[in-house]
């Protein structure tokens, strides 16, 4: 029998890739294991034929929708124990061509740091965790690959009116989360995380290790913001701690639409990012069942942290925002530390070892985001109760952020995080589904995207700007292989705005050859 050509061309194409990718994967492995010497690399190399790479790999894995049997695997997972050994990844990927992505706590939204589309190797920094806190001079050292909960963890063993202004979920990884931004209940007083970063360790594409004196401000300024996967291996962060007071109070009061929850929403909207800085005050949007037999209805939780008593809290409450109606019994007052397991869903009285649990929850999930700079009219946010009532928004979640006090002070070219003086709040779109298969995802990912169109006369334009922590791909994409400054700033400027000429200069200095990259990578201006 004969073939036609184009399938024969397809599969000489296939084997050559086949093979081309087993050589590479092979000459990577054995530069690896030739250069260590004595150093024993080999005990943190994982390949499939290991019996602990799949336990590896999903280690840190997320969302179920980047982790089924189509989904393509890395070569290789190195978890380096030392800066040696990441230099030794970067010279050996480099001569032989492998792709390497930076994977620190795994919670990227599409899967960057653990997918990719061409043969590669995964990075991990699960080794590097370290964590040392100064009290006396408010600063701590952290690796990129502790997360969250272990650094607050950290804090709290030593201080209890110390914090950081990094984000809610206990499990995220410092390396992402800082090189994206962060921000979590106390940025109204404080920032973001980048904001508060003041040195760092940086492994470049040439191997050189560098601070924050010898990588100097450029390089400095675009780690903090600027998503790190375009820049280096960045190994740890110098971070300024922040003053916390010893009692912070919080509450959650659930309104639905029977009880006035869209009037409530359009009010919030006026005062969220004027009030007092040690007030944050979330809205999570949710559909549940209403009261009425077989009805639904939308319910608005109204989730905050006040720094600071309830004595001063419900003064306040009465004065900037008396429609919700807040009494004392709603109010519990904890200590900060405390606040963060609240804030992550656990129940009271939870011991604070929780934070060191690095098991995930693992479910399939696609999300976006926007800002919003005007207050959306009562039509517009019953349009999206509308949308609350469709079969696939049954596991979904709107997450409205407010912003003001520090977040409008700070320029928005201090850092590349350019959302800043002018956003009332931002909103994250999330739409979770437990079904397999790829029709689930087809409907899940529409719905999802039906809502983005849908908000688009409400929220900012030209761009539509979007949190780079909270990655879309939906927003534009690299080519591989040949990214242009072009196509890569139809979603850079989403991102970043005008701070990604100043990314794209930073990247076309530190790593010309785009040896760093991924589909929403900064490009070098040659390519
Ligand atoms: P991951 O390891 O997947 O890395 C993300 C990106 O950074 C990848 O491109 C990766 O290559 C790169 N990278 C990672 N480590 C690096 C390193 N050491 N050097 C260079 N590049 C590196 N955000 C927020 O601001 N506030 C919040 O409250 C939350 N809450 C939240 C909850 C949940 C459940 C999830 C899944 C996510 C969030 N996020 C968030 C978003 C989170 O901040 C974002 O996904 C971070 O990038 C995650 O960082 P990880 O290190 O975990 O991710």
């Amino acid at each position: 029998m004969k073939l036609p050509v184009s399938l024969f061309v397809f599969a000489l194409l296939f084997s050559f890739l086949l093979a081309t990718s087993a050589h590479t994967h092979e000459n990577f492995l054995q530069c690896l294991t030739l250069h260590s010497g004595n150093d024993s690399i080999s005990k943190v190399i994982y390949t499939s034929s290991n019996s602990s790479y799949s336990s590896v790999l999903e280690s840190s894995i997320r969302n179920t929708r980047f982790s089924t049997p189509s989904t393509p695997k890395p070569l290789v997972i190195v978890t380096p124990l030392g800066v040696s050994q990441i230099q030794e990844i970067l010279s050996c990927a480099q001569k032989h061509g492998m792709q390497v992505r930076v994977r620190s706590g795994g919670h990227d939204y599409e899967g960057l740091s653990y997918v990719s589309p061409v043969p590669f190797a995964i990075l991990d920094m699960i080794n590097l965790r370290n964590i040392s806190v100064d009290v006396e001079n408010s600063f701590a050292w952290v690796q990129s690959g502790a997360t969250l909960g272990e650094l607050y963890y950290k804090i709290a063993e030593q201080s209890k009116t110390l914090g950081f202004p990094a984000g809610v979920c206990p499990t995220i990884g410092v390396g992402g989360h800082f090189s994206g931004g962060g921000y979590g209940t106390i940025l109204r007083k404080y920032g973001l995380a980048a904001d508060n970063v003041i040195d760092a360790h940086l492994i470049d594409v040439k191997g050189r290790f560098l601070d924050r004196k010898s990588m100097g401000e450029d390089l400095f300024w675009a780690i903090r913001g600027g998503g790190g996967a375009s820049f280096g291996v960045i190994v740890a962060w110098k971070i300024k701690l922040v003053p916390v007071p010893s009692t912070v109070t919080v509450f959650t009061v659930n309104k639905n639409l029977e009880q006035n929850a869209t009037k409530l929403l359009h009010r919030w909207q006026y005062v969220a990012d004027k009030f007092d800085k040690d007030l944050f005050i979330r809205v999570l949007l949710t559909g549940v069942n209403s009261s009425q037999e077989g009805k639904k209805t939308v319910q608005a939780a109204f989730n905050s942290l006040y720094l600071g008593g309830k004595d001063k809290l419900l003064p306040l409450m009465q004065e900037s925002f008396p429609e919700l109606g807040l009494v004392s019994e709603d109010c519990t007052e904890m200590s900060w530390i405390q606040s963060i397991l609240y804030f992550a869903g656990f129940p009271s009285g939870q011991s604070l070892d929780v934070l060191l649990n690095r098991t995930l929850t693992v479910i399939s999930y696609k999300a976006k985001s926007d800002y919003v700079e005007n207050p959306i009219p009562e039509a517009g946010l019953e349009g999206i109760w509308q949308r609350f009532y469709e079969k696939e928004a049954e596991s979904a979640v709107l997450i409205l952020s407010p912003y003001g006090g520090r977040m409008s002070e700070i320029s928005e070219s201090a850092i590349p995080f350019p959302h800043r003086a002018g956003n009332i709040y931002k909103i994250q779109y999330l739409v979770y589904w437990a079904e397999e298969g790829t029709e689930a995802t087809e409907r899940h990912v529409n719905w999802i995207r039906r809502l983005y169109a849908y908000m688009a006369p409400y929220v900012s334009k030209s761009p539509r700007e979007a949190y780079i922590n909270y990655r879309d791909l939906d927003i534009g994409t690299n080519n591989e292989g040949n990214t242009s400054y072009r196509q890569a700033s139809i979603w850079g400027t989403k991102y970043f705005k005008n701070n990604f000429k100043r990314l794209v200069h930073v990247k076309t200095v530190f790593d010309p050859t785009n040896f760093f990259r991924n589909e929403q990578s900064i490009p070098p201006l040659s390519h």
